[in-house]
């Protein structure tokens, strides 16, 4: 009797059914946001780190406590007060250099695989959207400058309602605007409170863990969660 062990087979991912389109958060998810302080290269590489930390927590954080306080400023003034905090807190603060960044962050680099992925959802018929808390000229400047406008069905802003995620009218006005039920949106998003609050809302979502986050003692759980988004063609099933 031989004492191998046979290689266990590989288990296939149970692939979501029913899924009409493919929904997308644009920042940390299509869109790279680290490479905008990462093109300025005459700052020191732990400063930039520093500084894209900062600059991203709080502007997060302004979404939340402006949806919260009812004091919406559209998604630009938001990353606008938020690098101005970030800079003044790392004791860099310049008029030039603000200017420059957010000059930047209008034309982030799309994560490698973002187009060929988009390509293949396309052609197996999904629908394709953008559902970001970018402002319109931010999200069109953003999706030009990747060469990737032409693979979207639609892309939506929460500046139409006037709050951010994760207020549910967000992910509502996705379903308006794409005429479908939530079940039948496959939603990623690389932040994983996002990635929570759409699937309590009742979307399926694949949560693209790329900064290997925890996971979030919130409402809602994400049907997969994968590293890079070339992985999410095999996690669902083609429409009929
Ligand atoms: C967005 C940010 C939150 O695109 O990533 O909505």
């Amino acid at each position: 009797m031989s004492d191998t062990i046979a290689p266990t087979p590989p288990v296939e991912p149970t692939r979501l059914r029913g899924i009409r389109a493919c929904v997308f958060d644009a920042y940390g998810t299509l869109f790279d946001f680290a490479s905008a302080t990462a093109r300025c290269t005459d700052i020191p590489s732990d400063v930039r780190a520093a500084l894209t930390a900062s600059w991203r927590d709080k502007q997060l954080q302004y979404t939340w406590l402006r949806t919260l306080q009812g004091e919406y400023a559209d998604f630009w003034q938001v990353t606008s007060d938020a690098l101005d905090f970030a800079l003044d807190s790392l004791g860099i603060a310049s008029t030039p250099l603000h200017a420059r960044l957010m000059e930047l962050y209008m034309t982030l680099a799309a994560f490698p695989e973002v187009p060929d992925v988009l390509r293949r959802l396309r052609q197996s018929g999904f629908v394709t959207a953008i559902l970001s808390n970018g402002t319109p000229a931010m999200l069109s400047a953003a999706v030009r400058a990747a060469g990737i406008g032409d693979l979207f069905d639609a892309v939506l802003s929460a500046d139409t309602v006037q709050k951010y995620k994760t207020h549910p009218r967000v992910y509502e006005f996705c379903l308006r605007q794409l005429g479908l039920e939530a079940r039948q949106v496959s939603f990623q998003s690389s932040n994983a409170w996002d990635a929570y609050a759409a699937s309590a809302f009742g979307m399926r979502v694949v949560w693209c863990n790329r900064y290997a986050q925890r996971r979030e003692r919130l409402p809602g759980r994400p049907d997969h969660e994968i590293r890079s988004l070339a992985e999410l063609p095999a996690l669902l099933e083609n429409p009929g």
